[in-house]
């Protein structure tokens, strides 16, 4: 019987870079929300125990290289599965653009595998290959709102946050993400994200309190390495909702209360020939639900 999952896109609403460390990461403390946006990744038997890949994105490989790719080797590894799968990607997350679409189809597919070949792994188990894959892979095998540590990959799970529509825009430039982080320098202390003051608000389902801590550490090396993106977010704040740069970039999202201060922005942009998207805060409960951390 085929498996179908849904693999969800994430924004960051605050992601403070602590320091760099000695193995070339940077220490984090970021706030993960998932996103209705979704891929679909469809997995069914390969009889003769290979591992293969058709995606639908001209820009990707169907090899290999590409991360759900990668997920399927790793487990079958872990498990010491014999068995193979056909692995069906219908990308709709943009690709190379800060929403984590290829690390949310690679926990797609830790999740769904484990229901094809009926295999049972403790939850630490599955986080740690996770982790092996990519720094926001276990935070997308969780979903919903959680607290990213280290170098984002240890994820605590946070009450879901208050139902914000978001909409997306992507100025068409594939951010390298290690680029980014490598431009990154500090910022003085009075510019610091106010991470606590975000998880306060978090807890108690302050949506203003949220909207006004939007911040990410990220933006001052994405915005000097790519003044397009800057210029995107100057536009989006202009139509009045809190906007930030998502992760390294180089999607901005705007946050709205109301659904359709978001259509208006959505609309406008799609006008002006802006890649947007439009959709809303997802709480990891429903169908698709993740991996309980
Ligand atoms: O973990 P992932 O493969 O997604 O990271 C991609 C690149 O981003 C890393 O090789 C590193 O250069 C940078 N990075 C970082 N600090 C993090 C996460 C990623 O420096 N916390």
């Amino acid at each position: 019987m085929p498996v179908f999952e849904k693999a969800f896109a994430k924004i960051n609403l605050i992601l403070e870079v602590l320091h760099k460390r000695a193995d070339g990461y940077h220490e984090l403390r970021t706030v993960f929300q998932s996103l209705a946006l979704h891929d679909l990744i469809l997995l069914d038997d390969a009889p003769d125990g290979s591992i293969s890949l058709a995606c639908d994105a001209p820009g990707l490989p169907g090899s290999r290289e590409n991360l759900a790719w990668r997920a399927a080797d790793l487990l079958k590894e872990a498990a010491g599965v014999k068995k193979g799968a056909v692995i069906t990607l219908v990308k709709r997350i943009p690709v190379a653009a800060g929403l984590a679409g290829g690390s949310s189809d690679a926990a797609a597919v830790l999740r769904g595998l484990v229901r094809l070949w009926k295999i049972s792994l403790k939850k630490e188990e599955m986080m740690g290959l996770a982790a092996r894959l990519g720094s926001d892979v276990p935070f997308c095998l969780a979903g919903g709102t959680a607290l990213g540590t280290g170098r984002g990959e240890t994820v605590r799970p946070l009450p879901a946050c208050p139902a914000f529509y978001v909409v997306l825009a992507n100025p068409g430039l594939a951010v390298p993400t290690a680029e980014v982080y490598q431009a990154y320098r500090p910022l003085p202390e009075r510019k610091r994200p106010d991470t606590e003051g975000m998880l306060a608000a978090i807890y108690a389902g302050d949506s203003e309190g949220i909207l006004s801590r939007l911040a990410n550490d990220l933006e001052g090396p994405a915005f000097t390495l790519f003044p397009p993106v800057e210029r995107l977010k100057k536009r989006m704040e202009a139509a009045g909702g809190p906007s930030l740069l998502s992760g390294s970039g180089a999607t901005v999202f705007s946050l709205f209360r109301e659904r359709k201060h978001a259509e208006k922005l959505y609309t406008e942009l799609s006008r002006e020939g802006v890649a947007a998207w439009l959709t809303e805060t997802e709480t990891g409960k429903g169908e698709g639900a993740g991996v309980s951390v």
